[in-house]
């Protein structure tokens, strides 16, 4: 039987709706407005895409965005200068820095600069460390979006085992103590890691974040499982994810296709993660 394709587009579109009636409602109530400023330092063709998709997100749900564009001469020095302004102003309540940053800025200097609870990326230490002991965090958005995705499909995460292809701190670490989180049993594999499709197909749940265009075909999975695709890649100028859609869809029985699957949802989840922080109910550090 051939898998249920998990729509992250579809997904996406109720999470916004729902930011946007909970803004409206702030709004109604006489609380400040959500507003998120993302900063672009350089001409990154693809970090300005997905910077205009953060703005279109933050124009659709009601939230205030102010872009930064930076030169790519921009020093360090004045980089963080801007983070601290931001860090003061109240009308601020999310910050995000797009990367990849120019060779000459220390990107962790730059995100550990960034206060924790404006750090709508979930990429501070402070985030990191709090999502690895179960505390209440703003958690990385791709991740976040996860879950989502498996949530959606009324499977009960608890008990289940979840492998996460993928060790990258923005995605297959945070994935996999989020999946803990739920009550999964964990394995984190990747691509060094003997005999993959062994491990592979012992998942209920298996999140492939590798990197690798169509590393994952029908042999990695088990029948009836949930397979959540974070790759994305261009291949002969086709996008194309890790797992081989039309190969596993035939065991699977939930499929995120790419594009459509995670895409949408890393936007979506940015939003609700603004939302958050203007709500101000993360214990604050600073
Ligand atoms: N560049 C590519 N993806 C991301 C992301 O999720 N956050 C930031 N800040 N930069 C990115």
């Amino acid at each position: 039987m051939s898998a249920r394709i998990i729509d992250g587009k579809a997904l996406s579109q109720k999470i916004l709706d729902s930011v946007k009636q909970e803004v409206e409602s702030l709004s109604k109530s006489g609380k400040p407005i959500p507003g998120l400023t993302v900063i672009l330092v350089g001409k990154d063709p693809a970090s300005k895409i997905y910077v205009r998709n953060k703005e279109r997100a933050c124009q659709a749900v009601g939230i205030d965005s102010n872009i930064i564009t930076l030169e790519e001469k921009t020093s360090e020095e004045e980089l963080l200068y801007i983070i601290d302004t931001l860090n003061n102003d109240d009308k601020v309540h999310g910050i995000l820095v797009q990367l990849p940053l120019p060779p000459h800025i220390n990107e962790c200097k730059v995100i550990e600069a960034i206060s924790p609870s404006k750090d709508v990326d979930g990429f501070h230490p402070i985030n990191r460390g709090r999502l690895l002991t179960g505390e209440d965090c703003l958690e990385p958005c791709t991740p976040k979006g996860i879950i989502h995705l498996i949530k959606s499909t009324g499977v009960d995460i608890t008990g289940k085992h979840a492998v996460v292809i993928g060790r990258s701190n923005n995605v297959g670490k945070p994935a996999a103590l989020m999946l803990l989180r739920n009550n999964a049993t964990v394995t984190v594999a990747h691509t060094r890691t003997l005999d993959l499709p062994s491990v592979a197909s012992t998942a209920d749940i298996l999140v492939v974040a590798a990197g690798r265009s169509h590393l994952v075909d029908e042999t990695f999975i088990k029948e009836g499982a949930i397979v959540i695709d974070v790759g994305i890649s261009r291949v002969d100028g086709r996008i194309s994810g890790d797992v081989d859609f039309e190969k596993v869809k035939e065991r699977a029985g939930f499929i995120t296709p790419v594009p459509g699957g995670v895409g949408p949802m890393t936007v979506a989840t940015l939003m609700e993660n603004t939302l958050k922080a203007a709500k101000g109910t993360i214990c604050k550090t600073s």
